[in-house]
C-alpha cells in the first residue's frame, strides 16, 4: 500500500466529505453532535474552501479518497486546530496516524487538537502522530493535544 497522499480538496468533493462527517458514529465524535443540513454544509464548504486561514485535504490511498483532513487558523494566527474523518473501511492500519503526520508537516505552524474523553482512537491516533497533551487548551469535556515541529 503506498500513501496515503493529501490533496487539496475542491469543490467536487462536497458530497463526499459530507457522507462521511454525517456518519453516527462521526457525529457522536464531534464537538457538536447534531445531524448534518445538507445547504448548512454546502454553505460550510464554499466557506472552507474560500478560507485563507485554512487548508482543507483529502487523503487518497493509490488514487481512493480515505479521508478528509483540516488545519484551520482563528484570524490567520497562532496554532492551527485540525480535524480529521476517515472512512469507516480504512480505520485502525495506521493511515488516521499517517494523514496527521502529512497534514502537520503540509502546516507552517503548531497545531492542536480537540478530542473528546471518550474518543480514545482519536487520542491514540494523535499521540501515534507526536502530539502531546495540552492541558491549557482543555475545554469542559474536550481534551487538548498539540503538536510542534520538533
Ligand atoms: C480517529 C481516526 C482518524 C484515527 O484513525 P485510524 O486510522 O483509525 O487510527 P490508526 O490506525 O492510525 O491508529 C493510531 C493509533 O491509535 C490506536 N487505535 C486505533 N483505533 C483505536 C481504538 N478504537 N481504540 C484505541 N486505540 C485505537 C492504534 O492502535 C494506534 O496506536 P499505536 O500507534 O500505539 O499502535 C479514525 O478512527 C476516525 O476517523 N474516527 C472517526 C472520526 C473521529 O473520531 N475523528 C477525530 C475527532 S477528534
Amino acid at each position: 500500500m503506498s500513501g496515503p497522499d493529501l490533496r487539496a480538496a475542491g469543490p467536487g468533493d462536497r458530497d463526499q466529505v459530507l457522507a462521511w462527517n454525517q456518519a453516527p458514529d462521526v457525529r457522536a465524535a464531534s464537538l457538536d453532535p447534531r445531524p448534518i443540513d445538507p445547504a448548512a454544509h454546502a454553505r460550510w464548504f464554499a466557506a472552507r474552501l474560500a478560507d485563507p486561514h485554512g487548508q482543507m485535504w483529502i487523503a487518497e490511498v493509490e488514487g481512493v479518497g480515505v479521508g478528509v483532513v483540516r488545519i484551520e487558523r482563528e484570524r490567520g494566527d497562532g496554532d492551527g486546530r485540525i480535524s480529521i474523518v476517515l472512512d469507516p473501511a480504512w480505520r485502525g492500519r495506521g493511515v488516521g496516524r499517517a494523514i496527521i503526520t502529512a497534514a502537520c508537516a503540509a502546516d507552517p505552524g503548531a497545531v492542536v487538537a480537540e478530542i473528546r474523553p471518550d474518543n480514545l482512537a482519536s487520542q491514540a491516533a494523535f499521540a501515534a502522530a507526536g502530539f502531546v497533551r495540552w492541558p491549557p487548551r482543555d475545554r469542559a469535556g474536550v481534551l487538548a493535544y498539540r503538536w510542534s515541529r520538533p
